[in-house]
């Protein structure tokens, strides 16, 4: 099994890139299905989760061809089925966008149940939903959810919930139905309004996007396009909130600013140094970080999927904080693998309260999940000594090339192949 290994205690300094947005990636290479021609999608983060859902993609006889690191090519005229089954599919979360583009341009749809990080119970009932009122027949049998429809008609649908998945899934079914689909309560993420700009370019009809009602007239058919994706707000955030975490001075560059207001709010609230340019944030973190609470709510809230990593944060921070998580159910499953670093945190339900300031010292945990694996490596980089984190698939499924972009920053860290290999590790500070 790899690890990682930390040696905690450094000042990060200097500039970092974001990647690609993994979740417009997801969103975006989907509806690239629904064109009749080409399209090229560029600044596609190399990650685990996109890896999965071209693997699953070819397996349906959409030919993806990358270009170069982050340029794919997808040429989806020659589709062989309408099944999607294989292990690349149960291991994301994105790939119940297979179930709107197949139904979308198909009108059938077989698509083995979604897999994802686990936050407990992670219902797709609202996608289901929007795709009945377009006029599907929708069940889940075998494992596996069916769609199929003679007509797609547009249509009114309310989300019950804010759903990042629902919305988008249901835009890409819907831009090629008959009429026109309203999806109110709708999400407002970047990703969304990401993958509603693509769908436009290729011919879509899409108003609204970003906000809480999105407006879909169905045309008859998509043409190929070159979309770039935006970048990834969340990777970014890590490393706001790492620079923050070991008093560095950071610039991320190859952002959009507005994407990170809560974040950039919070980290403010914290005593740090905030100043942002036109695609970049510089993160200069105090001396001592101040407490605050933390509520994730839907965008422009303060994002469920830098909560874990603030929580590591907030445990280096003077005072008592309040974390709220409304997104997911349970979602502090990491909390027990920070305290082996010294956090101080009580979960209750969906509250967490970090008592800060204590001493954090290196220790051996694992990733539960993705960002959990993010939590852990802001909490190792603030640790005095060596900490080592296993389950490394995890942040591998999110953050393209983590270790050599925290070296690049002056982290001591490096990825091993076992835990023997990781007691060879000899870090320059280490050997005085
Ligand atoms: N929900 C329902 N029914 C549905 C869909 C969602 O009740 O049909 C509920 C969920 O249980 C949750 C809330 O609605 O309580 C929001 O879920 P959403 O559908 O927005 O989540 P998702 O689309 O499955 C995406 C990201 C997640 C991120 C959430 C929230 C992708 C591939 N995943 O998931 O990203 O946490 O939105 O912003 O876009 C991550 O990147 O680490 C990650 C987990």
């Amino acid at each position: 099994m790899e690890y990682l290994v930390i040696n905690g205690g450094k000042r990060l300094q200097g500039e970092v890139t974001a990647q690609g947005a993994k979740n417009a990636a997801v969103g975006v290479i989907s509806a690239a299905v629904l064109a009749n021609d080409i399209c090229i999608v560029d600044n596609l983060p190399n990650i685990e989760d996109i890896t999965n859902l071209i693997a699953a993609m070819n397996d349906l006889g959409i030919k993806c061809r990358f270009i170069d690191e982050h340029c794919l090519e997808i040429d989806p005229r020659n589709i062989k089925n309408h099944i999607a089954t294989g292990p690349s599919v149960t291991k994301i979360r994105a790939s119940y966008y297979l179930i709107g583009v197949l139904l979308g341009k198909y009108r059938k749809a077989e698509v083995a149940m979604p897999g994802g990080c686990n936050f407990g119970n992670r219902p797709i009932d609202q996608h289901i939903k929007g795709f009945k009122a377009l006029g599907a027949e929708v069940f889940v049998e075998n494992g596996l959810v069916k769609a199929y429809a003679e007509d797609l008609t547009g249509t009114s649908i309310y989300l019950d919930v804010v759903s990042v998945g629902a919305t988008i899934n249901i835009m890409l079914a819907a831009a090629l139905a008959d009429g026109t689909t309203i999806i109110e309560n709708a999400a407002k993420e970047p990703h969304v309004v990401d993958t509603a700009n693509m769908l436009n370019m290729m011919g879509a009809k899409i108003k609204g996007a970003g906000t809480d009602v999105i407006r879909i007239k169905g045309v008859k058919e998509l043409k190929g396009v070159e979309y770039t994706i935006i970048p990834d707000q969340i990777e970014a955030g890590t490393y706001m909130i790492a620079a923050a975490a070991t008093g560095g001075d950071v610039t991320v560059k190859n952002i959009i600013p507005r994407h990170m207001d809560s974040l950039t709010a919070k980290l403010c609230e914290m005593d740090c140094s905030v100043m942002a340019g036109d695609d970049y944030i510089r993160v200069i973190g105090p001396e001592k970080l101040k407490a605050t609470n933390i509520k994730t709510r839907a965008y422009p809230g303060f994002p469920t999927d830098l909560q874990p990593q603030m929580t590591a944060l907030l445990s280096t921070a003077e005072g008592t904080s309040f974390i709220t998580e409304n997104i997911w159910e349970s979602r502090f499953q990491y909390v027990d693998e920070l305290k082996r670093l010294g956090c101080n945190i009580t979960v209750e339900g969906k509250a967490a309260v970090v008592e800060g300031g204590g001493r954090l010292t290196g220790a051996e945990a694992s990733a539960t999940d993705l960002r959990a694996g993010a939590s852990l490596i802001i909490a190792a980089l603030a640790a005095e000594g060596r900490t080592l984190i296993g389950n490394v698939r995890f942040i591998d499924r999110g953050y393209e090339d983590i270790v050599g972009k925290l070296a690049a920053l002056g982290a001591d860290c490096m990825r091993v192949d076992s835990k023997e290999q990781a007691k060879k590790v000899k870090f320059m500070r280490e050997l005085g």
